[in-house]
């Protein structure tokens, strides 16, 4: 497909992880210059995308029933697929390309997300016949991935995610990652930095750096020499306007002293970590192939805050593990109450075929997974409001980012990763102010802006 100025509308929807939100705006910056513009509304749209998400059956069904809608809908207008292409992209076009093309013939076209590059090309091809593509092509995707324009940048916000890293080598048995994204890649430091100092120019103020295991970076140097996440965040720290930084997802097994020591003495890396777990059990870790022990993990928290005594915590659990008893999931409760959560995720365990948990004999009830999920998500929700309370009387510096959903108020984002809610003019949107927290709720903050006396913060 060439360049043209014949305006088309592409819509996307995205499930899924923090990657795919990034990966969505990637496949908008492909098609622009090729005339495309994004829509928010999918009736006036030439291209319509589902950007998919493959974790959990649910996650991966749902996009069957949202295909169904939208060949209904694309029927009803009288359109068909010279005027709406339908296309399926990411983590289930991966994994169950063929099924897709077979389950739903409205489909034109499904890519993975290696794929994404390629485009362009790609809806130009579905226009005549459909088209699959789900390779690991040789090629850098991401040096042939043209960049936003400087105001589409900004236009998405003071935040931005930055993938650094892609896809996994450690196979946990629950998990269909290791297939979906292929194997772990690392990106090259100086394109990173280029991508950073881009979204710095176009006045970006808070990057979270995204990989599936983001502290196993190790990409090359200018002179060839492997770089860790922690080397590579006193690299980004350096560039001018770049405050903030903050990356996910990690391995426990991949926080290594570089990383833990640049919570030390970066001021710009941001005191919050995501550090899933899955389970408090040996016997359940070790059946899921997480490759630690529930004490190595306690230990590894433990040195993260020496180096940093107010790091915000959060993490992943899965409950009813094939396996998992009563004592497995009471010793994950007990980890959680060590570890005090500032927030944490929860799933039930979902069989994926293709991956040796689905496979595991004693397979837990659904009843007995919704009973321990319940339990759960009350002891890591009274911990995040504990966590929560302690920060009101705190003055925190707060990233002003947007309009908040009152008058006169603005949102903001705490270094703990809180929405913080602020009565004070827009005008001082994208500036990063000492706030005094009055309040808090069950997901946010509220607080005053410090004024009148100097405040370090
Ligand atoms: N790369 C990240 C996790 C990616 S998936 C890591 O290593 O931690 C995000 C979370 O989804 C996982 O941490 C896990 O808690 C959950 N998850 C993954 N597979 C799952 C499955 N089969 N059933 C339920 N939850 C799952
Ligand atoms: Fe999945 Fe485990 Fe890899 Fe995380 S580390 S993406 S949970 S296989
Ligand atoms: Fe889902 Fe793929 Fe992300 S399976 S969680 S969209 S890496």
């Amino acid at each position: 497909m060439s360049a043209t100025h014949e305006k088309k509308r592409v819509f996307i929807k995205t499930y899924g992880c923090q990657m795919n939100v990034y990966d969505s705006d990637r496949m908008t910056d492909a098609l622009a210059p090729h005339g495309y513009e994004p829509t928010t509304e999918i009736e006036s749209a030439d291209l319509v995308l589902l950007n998919t998400c493959h974790i959990r059956e649910k996650a991966a069904e749902k996009v069957y029933s949202e295909l169904g809608r939208l060949r209904d809908m694309r029927a009803e207008m009288g359109r068909d697929r010279s005027d709406m292409l339908i296309g399926v992209a990411g983590c289930v076009a991966q994994a169950e390309g063929e099924e897709i093309m077979a389950r739903a013939p409205a489909v034109d076209l499904v890519f993975g997300p290696q794929s994404y590059h390629r485009l362009p090309e790609l809806v130009s091809r579905a226009r005549t016949a459909r088209v699959i593509d789900t390779e690991f092509p040789e090629e850098d995707k991401f040096a042939h991935l043209p960049a936003a324009r400087r105001e589409v940048t900004i236009g998405r916000g003071l935040t931005a995610f930055l993938t650094v890293q892609e896809g996994c080598d450690k196979f946990c048995s629950f998990c269909v990652v290791p297939y979906t994204r292929g194997t772990e890649v690392s990106r090259p430091v100086d394109q990173v930095l280029a991508e950073a100092t881009r979204l710095a120019e176009a006045g970006v103020r808070e990057v979270t750096l995204l990989g599936q295991n983001v502290n196993a970076y190790h990409g090359l140097d200018a002179t060839g020499r492997s770089t860790s996440l922690g080397q590579l965040c006193h690299r980004l720290a350096e560039i001018p306007g770049i405050e903030r930084l903050r990356y996910t997802t990690s391995h426990p097994l991949d926080m290594d002293d570089d990383l833990i020591s640049a919570h030390r003495d970066l001021d710009a890396l941001m005191p919050y970590l995501h550090l899933p777990v899955q389970s408090g059990s040996d016997t359940i870790l070790k059946a899921m192939n997480r490759k630690h022990t529930a004490a190595q993990y306690l230990e590894i928290i433990g040195r993260i805050r020496a180096a940093r005594p107010d790091m915000a915590l959060s993490g992943d659990f899965i409950v009813g593990f094939p396996g998992e008893t009563d004592a497995d999931f009471e010793a994950t409760l007990e980890m959680v109450r060590q570890v005090r959560y500032a927030s944490a995720f929860s799933f039930k365990y979902s069989i994926r075929p293709g991956t040796p948990g689905a496979l595991m004999d004693g397979q837990v009830p659904e009843a007995v997974k919704a009973e321990r999920l319940a339990a759960l998500q009350t002891l890591i929700a009274s911990q995040q409001a504990s966590f929560n309370a302690g920060c009101v009387g705190l003055t925190l510096p707060v990233l002003l980012e947007k309009p908040g959903r009152n008058p006169g108020q603005i949102a903001g984002r705490s270094p703990y990763l809180q929405p913080v809610h602020i009565d004070a003019p827009a005008d001082l949107i994208g500036q990063i102010l000492p706030v005094e927290i009055t309040g808090q709720a069950k997901n946010s903050l509220s607080g005053a802006i410090v004024t009148g006396k100097a405040q370090a913060v």
